[in-house]
């Protein structure tokens, strides 16, 4: 269940309705090594630099309105990159959660990272279990971090946790609905993004958030994630303004 923050909105730019905001917003931050090599500069200088875009869109969604942002910041096919790559992103991970997390537990902002977390090194685990934790009772922003995340495995490890308890006779099969199996995805404590934002020109979802997206408006900007500024974020909400959502139905 998604609270609507209680930042005053003054700063929500003039033309946007602050009643028909997205409640919640994905984005796949994708763009950042071609970021970089466009300025001749290795490509984890583009993943740093993504860091800052990232912050200000969390700080941006809260002065707005916005009550939940969650980002895809490492794929399960992402292992597939240089080692190297994979080392910084993990380290980075770390690093960026102990430098953010007093701030974060300032500015209310409730973290929550998704995916097969077993997998990824432990000190990053330690981070992610304590910034977890630590921030659980704030209510301002919901803050969800996609890491070694699926959307395919999401849905893989929900089926085989209903299974599970249909085996052991704790569910009738017959007892499985959609809302059934939404409260056994990773997001389970999230309603569906509204609006799904994609960096960086690419049309597709690359496996993100498969079922929560049903119903997404998808947004697509040719704006590389590290320039992906709150003027870019405000042409993405304008355009969101315009979209019909009739879920199927008609008007
Ligand atoms: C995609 O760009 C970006 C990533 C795989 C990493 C994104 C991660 C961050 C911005 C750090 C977030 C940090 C925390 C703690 C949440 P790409 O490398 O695929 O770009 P390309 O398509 O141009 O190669």
């Amino acid at each position: 269940m998604i609270v609507k923050p209680s930042a005053p909105l003054e700063q929500l730019p003039s033309d946007l309705d602050c009643d028909r905001l997205p409640q919640h917003v994905a984005v796949i931050m994708d763009g950042n090594g071609r970021w970089a090599k466009e300025r001749g500069l290795p490509r984890i200088m583009g993943h740093r630099r993504g860091v800052d875009t990232l912050k200000d869109l969390l700080r941006c969604c809260k002065d707005w309105g916005i009550g939940a942002l969650t980002v895809y910041a490492f794929s399960t096919e992402n292992w597939g990159r240089p080692m190297e790559e994979v080392q910084f992103l993990m380290t980075l991970f770390e690093q960026v959660l102990r430098r953010e997390l007093a701030e974060m537990i300032a500015e209310k902002v409730r973290i929550r990272f998704v995916g097969n977390l077993t997998a990824l090194p432990a000190s990053l685990q330690r981070e992610i279990a304590r910034s977890m934790e630590d921030t659980q009772e704030n209510k301002e922003v919901q803050f969800t971090v996609a890491t070694n995340y699926g959307g395919r495995q999401e849905i893989v490890q929900a089926c085989r946790a209903i299974a599970h308890k249909v085996k052991t006779g704790e569910l009738e099969a017959d007892a499985i609905d959609e809302a059934l199996f939404e409260r056994h995805l990773y997001t389970h404590e999230l309603s569906s993004p509204d609006l799904l934002i994609r960096t960086s020109g690419e049309m597709r979802i690359s496996n993100f958030l498969l079922w929560q997206m049903a119903y997404a408006e998808i947004y697509v900007t040719s704006i590389g994630w590290p320039d992906f500024d709150r003027e870019a974020f405000h042409q993405a909400l304008l355009d969101y303004q315009k979209r019909d959502r009739r879920f199927g139905k008609v008007r």
